[in-house]
C-alpha cells in the first residue's frame, strides 16, 4: 500500500510558478567506461595525499561536537598562498571568500548585489548555472550573444552595458562550453562602463594557454572586480566541493551578509587545506592535460569540423546535422560526453590517454554512421 507521505504529486505541491515547469540541473551522470562530460581531472590524488586528507578530516572530527571556523581563517589564508603563486598578485587572506563549489560563492555575489529590481548581464552561450542563480535570486538575466569565433563583442557589450546599467556583469573566462578565455583588455574596457560588479568566472583558468593572463592582474586597480575560481577542476578536487573568489576585503564583508553559518565544514575545511598544502601534487597532471587539449583540438579540426581554440579542458566541436545521434552513438561505445554549447556542437572534456583514445574511435565510428544516414 502507498505510504500517504508519498501520495502526493509534484504538481500537486504548492511550489512557487515559475520553478512549476523547470527541471533540476545537473548533467546525467551514468555508470559507463570513459566519462568525459563535466569537465572532471581524470587524475586522481595518490594513495599517499589520499591518507594525509583523511588524517586532517580525521583530526577535524575529533572537534565534531563543536561549529567550524565559521570565517575558515586557515584555509583563506592558504587560498590566497595558492592564488599569490598562480598569478604572482599579492593577495591577503581577507580578499578571499570560499563556499562549497564557486556554484555556491557565485549564488552569494547574486544574493547579495543582484535581487528583486536588479539585473544581471552574461555572454552567451555561457555556463547553464548562471540563469539558475538569476532565477533564484529574482535577479532579471540579460544576454547578449558573443561574436562568431565565441568572444564577446566588445563594442555592442558596452553599448548594452550602458542602455541597462545591470548590478551586475557575470563573464566567463576560459568560457564554458566554448573554451574561449578574454583579454585583460576587453575585461578593462567593460570594468570602465560597468555601472555595478563585474565577476568573471575562471573555474577552469589554470589551464589557460601560455600568456593567456589571469583576471586575478586587474584586482588591485578595479575594486569592483570579483574573480571566481575553483578546486574542481585543475586542482582535481571537485569531489570536496570548494569554490573560492579573490575581490575587495569589503567584498568578502558583503558576502558575508548573505552566507548560511558555517557554511563551510569542519571536515571541507580540514581536507582543502590538506590538499593545497599539496599543491604542486595536485595540479602535477595540468601540462599533461593541456598538451592532450591541444592534441585533441589538432586532431578534431583534421576531421573538417569547427573546433574554437580552447584555454580549458575540454574542447568543443561542430557542427553536426544531429548531434543527438552522434552523443547517442558514442555512449552506446561507453563513451560519455556533453550535448551542450550552440546547436549542432558537442563537448568533451580532456581525460587519459587511454580514454581519448576510446573518444576518438567512437567519434570516427558514430560519424561514419551518421555519414551513412545521411549520405
Ligand atoms: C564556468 C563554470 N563555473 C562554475 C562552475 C562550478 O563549479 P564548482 O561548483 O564545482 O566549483 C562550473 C562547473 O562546471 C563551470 O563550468
Amino acid at each position: 500500500m502507498q505510504q500517504p507521505w508519498n501520495a502526493i504529486a509534484f504538481a500537486d505541491l504548492p511550489i512557487r510558478d515559475e520553478l512549476k515547469s523547470q527541471h533540476a540541473y545537473g548533467a546525467p551522470q551514468l555508470d559507463v567506461p570513459v566519462r568525459l562530460n563535466v569537465n572532471e581531472n581524470p587524475y586522481p590524488p595518490s594513495q599517499v595525499l589520499a591518507e594525509r586528507i583523511a588524517q586532517a578530516v580525521a583530526e577535524a572530527a575529533t572537534q565534531a561536537h563543536r561549529y567550524p571556523d565559521r570565517d575558515f581563517t586557515q584555509l583563506r589564508s592558504s587560498l590566497a598562498t595558492y592564488l599569490t603563486h598562480d598569478t604572482g598578485v599579492a593577495v591577503d587572506p581577507d580578499q578571499v571568500w570560499a563556499a562549497n563549489g564557486s556554484n555556491e560563492v557565485l549564488q552569494q555575489i547574486l544574493q547579495v548585489f543582484g535581487g528583486p529590481g536588479r539585473s544581471a548581464l552574461i555572454m552567451t552561450p555561457a555556463y547553464a548555472m548562471y540563469e539558475e542563480y538569476c532565477r533564484t535570486t529574482f535577479t532579471q538575466l540579460h544576454t547578449l550573444p558573443r561574436k562568431e569565433d565565441f568572444d564577446v563583442d566588445l563594442d555592442r557589450a558596452i553599448a548594452t552595458i550602458q542602455a541597462l546599467q545591470p548590478s551586475v556583469i557575470l563573464l566567463t573566462s576560459p568560457n564554458n562550453p566554448t573554451g574561449t578565455a578574454l583579454s585583460l583588455e576587453t575585461i578593462e574596457a567593460i570594468l570602465e562602463v560597468a555601472p555595478g560588479m563585474v565577476v568573471i568566472d575562471e573555474a577552469y583558468t589554470e589551464f589557460r594557454r601560455h600568456g593567456v593572463p589571469s583576471a586575478v592582474a586587474l584586482l588591485p586597480r578595479h575594486p569592483r572586480l570579483i574573480v571566481s575560481r575553483t578546486l574542481s577542476k585543475a586542482f582535481k578536487f571537485a569531489g570536496a566541493r570548494v569554490g573560492y573568489c579573490a575581490c575587495a576585503a569589503a567584498i568578502v564583508d558583503a558576502i558575508k551578509l548573505v552566507r548560511l553559518p558555517y557554511h563551510l565544514s569542519a571536515f571541507t575545511q580540514a581536507a582543502a587545506c590538506a590538499a593545497l598544502a599539496a599543491r604542486d601534487e595536485m595540479l602535477s597532471q595540468v601540462e599533461i592535460l593541456k598538451a592532450e587539449r591541444d592534441e585533441t583540438v589538432r586532431w578534431l579540426r583534421g576531421l573538417d569540423l569547427e573546433v574554437p581554440d580552447s584555454d580549458a579542458n575540454f574542447v568543443m566541436f561542430g557542427r553536426f546535422e544531429d548531434r543527438h545521434l552522434i552523443w547517442s552513438e558514442l555512449l552506446r561505445d561507453g563513451v560519455l560526453i556533453r550535448e551542450t554549447g550552440p546547436r549542432g556542437y558537442l563537448r568533451v572534456s580532456i581525460g587519459t590517454p587511454e580514454e581519448m583514445t576510446a573518444f576518438r574511435t567512437a567519434l570516427l565510428k558514430a560519424m561514419h554512421s551518421q555519414r551513412a544516414v545521411f549520405g
